[in-house]
C-alpha cells in the first residue's frame, strides 16, 4: 500500500517511538482479513503499534491451549447490548469468534513486515466475566456461586463487578495464560489491563479479606497492585515489560510494580504525571482526545452517540504535552488512539468512527503536536480521496449519510464538563 505522505504531513523523524492504535476485538470479534487491512492502513499512516484488546467481560478472543474453555465458552455470547444508557436493549443475535494461536502468529509476522508491532492485552483482574463464564473457580465466592451469577460472557456493556479472586491458583492461571500469550506475540511489551477493577466483591468476601490481611495489604487497592505486581514479575522473568492502564498505580509502590512498567494514561493527566514521577514510561491516550468511539459532533443523528464530542478539529488540536511537567515530558514514549468497539459492530461502522480522525491523529503522533488546521484542511480532500480509493467508508465532513445513522438506537452523550468532573473524582486518590 502506498504511503500516505502525499496527503498527510510527516516531518522528519517521528516525535514519538510509540504511535499506536488500540483495537477492541473483545467486544466485537473481527475476522483476520480485517485485521490485516487495519495493519496496512496503520502503516500507511506512519503508525507503528497495534494494541489488541483480546479479552474483556464481553468476550475472550485468543486460543489458550491449557485452558480451552476460555475461547470455546468465553468467545461466545448469546446476544449483545444494542445502544447505550438506560434505554438500551439486547439484540438477540449470538456473537462468536476467537483467533487460533497460529492465526495470531501469522498476524504478528504480517504486521512486523509492515513495521507494526502487535501488543497483546489480556485484561486482569477485572473485566473478567468471560473468564468466569469458562472457569468459575477463578471468581470470588466459590465456583458454585460464580456459576449462579455468570452464565456466559456479559451481554451488557459497562463495568461489570466480576473480578478474579486472589488465590495463588488464580495467579498461576493468569501466568499460564500469559506464558502462551508470550509464545505467540514477540512484543517486548505485554498489556495486562488493570483498569476499572470494581472492588465490591473483594470487599464483601471473607476469604479475600483474609488473604489480603495475611499478605499485609491494607486495602483492596493494594490488593489490586499485589495481583498486577505478581503478574508483572512473572512477565519480567520472561523478559517482557508490562503495559497497564493508569489504575495500575492505585496502591502500587516500587516493591509491587516493576520500574519498567508502562502506564497507559487514559483518564486525564493525573496518572501520567504520577507514573512519570515514579519513574515509569508513559503512553498518552487521554479519552477526551483519543477515544475514537466518542461521538464526532453534537448532531443527534450521529450513530449511537457516546462520550464527549471529539470532532476531527478536536483531534487535530490534540497537544499531547500541553501542561506536562518536565519529568512527564522525559517519560512519554508515545501516544495512542483507542477504538472501543461496543457500538462498532461492522467494518463500515469502524471506518465511520476511525476515519478521517485517524489522519489527524497520525500527524499529531508523528509531528508531536497540534496541527495547523488551515494546512490540514487544504490537504484533506487529497486524504479523503486516498481513503476512498482504498475503500474506507469514512465519515463525511458534513455528518453521517442516512445509511450511517442508527435511528431509534439510543446513545448516551456526555458533555465535557461532566466528564472532566468525573475524571477528577476517579483520579483524586492517585498519588
Ligand atoms: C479504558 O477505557 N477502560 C481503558
Amino acid at each position: 500500500m502506498t504511503h500516505l505522505a502525499a496527503a498527510l504531513r510527516f516531518d522528519g523523524e517521528p516525535a514519538y517511538a510509540w504511535r499506536g492504535v488500540l483495537l477492541d476485538v473483545a467486544r466485537r470479534f473481527r475476522p483476520l482479513p480485517e485485521l490485516r487491512r487495519l495493519v496496512d492502513l496503520l502503516a500507511a499512516h506512519g503508525l507503528n503499534v497495534l494494541q489488541l484488546h483480546l479479552t474483556d467481560d464481553q468476550g475472550w478472543r485468543i486460543e489458550v491451549r491449557a485452558f480451552p474453555r476460555l475461547a470455546e465458552v468465553g468467545g461466545r455470547r448469546s446476544q449483545t447490548q444494542l445502544g447505550h444508557g438506560p434505554d438500551a436493549t439486547l439484540d438477540g443475535v449470538p456473537h462468536t469468534g476467537w483467533y487460533t494461536q497460529g492465526e495470531l502468529r501469522e498476524l504478528v509476522a504480517y504486521a512486523a513486515a509492515r513495521g507494526i508491532r502487535i501488543v497483546p492485552e489480556v485484561d486482569l483482574p477485572g473485566h473478567a466475566t468471560a473468564i468466569l463464564a469458562a472457569y468459575p473457580e477463578f471468581g470470588v465466592g466459590g465456583a458454585e456461586a460464580v456459576r449462579a451469577r455468570v452464565a456466559e460472557p456479559w451481554t451488557r456493556f459497562g463495568v461489570s463487578d466480576e473480578v478474579l479472586n486472589v488465590e495463588e491458583s488464580t495467579v498461576a492461571f493468569a501466568c499460564a495464560v500469559l506464558d502462551e500469550v508470550c509464545d505467540v506475540f514477540d512484543s517486548d511489551v505485554i498489556g495486562i489491563g488493570g483498569d476499572e477493577v470494581r472492588k465490591e466483591r473483594w470487599h464483601d468476601d471473607a476469604r479475600t479479606q483474609q488473604l489480603m490481611h495475611e499478605r499485609g495489604l491494607v486495602d483492596e487497592r493494594e490488593l489490586q497492585a499485589w495481583f498486577l505486581g505478581r503478574v508483572a514479575a512473572h512477565l519480567a522473568a520472561r523478559g517482557r515489560r508490562v503495559l497497564g492502564w493508569d489504575e495500575m498505580l492505585e496502591g502500587a509502590d516500587a516493591s509491587r510494580l516493576p520500574g519498567d512498567a508502562i502506564v497507559a494514561s487514559w483518564r486525564g493527566p493525573v496518572g501520567a504525571e504520577l507514573g512519570a514521577r515514579l519513574g515509569h514510561d508513559v503512553l498518552l491516550c487521554p479519552d477526551l482526545w483519543t477515544y475514537l468511539d466518542y461521538r464526532q459532533s453534537d448532531d443527534p443523528c450521529e450513530p449511537i452517540p457516546v462520550g464527549t464530542v471529539l470532532a476531527l478539529e478536536d483531534v487535530a488540536s490534540f497537544d499531547p504535552l500541553a501542561g506536562a511537567s518536565a519529568v512527564l515530558r522525559s517519560h512519554v514514549v508515545g501516544v495512542q488512539a483507542n477504538v472501543w468497539c461496543e457500538h462498532l459492530d461492522s467494518r463500515e461502522r469502524f471506518d465511520y468512527a476511525v476515519f478521517p480522525r485517524l489522519g489527524a491523529f497520525a500527524e499529531v503522533a508523528w509531528n508531536g503536536g497540534p496541527l495547523d488546521w488551515d494546512s490540514f484542511t487544504e490537504r484533506l480532500p487529497g486524504y479523503l480521496a486516498w481513503l476512498e480509493s482504498r475503500g474506507v467508508d469514512f465519515r463525511p465532513l458534513d455528518g453521517p449519510r442516512p445509511d450511517q445513522q442508527r435511528p431509534g438506537v439510543p446513545g448516551m452523550p456526555r458533555d465535557r464538563a461532566s466528564r472532566l468532573a468525573e475524571l477528577a473524582r476517579l483520579t483524586a486518590d492517585l498519588r
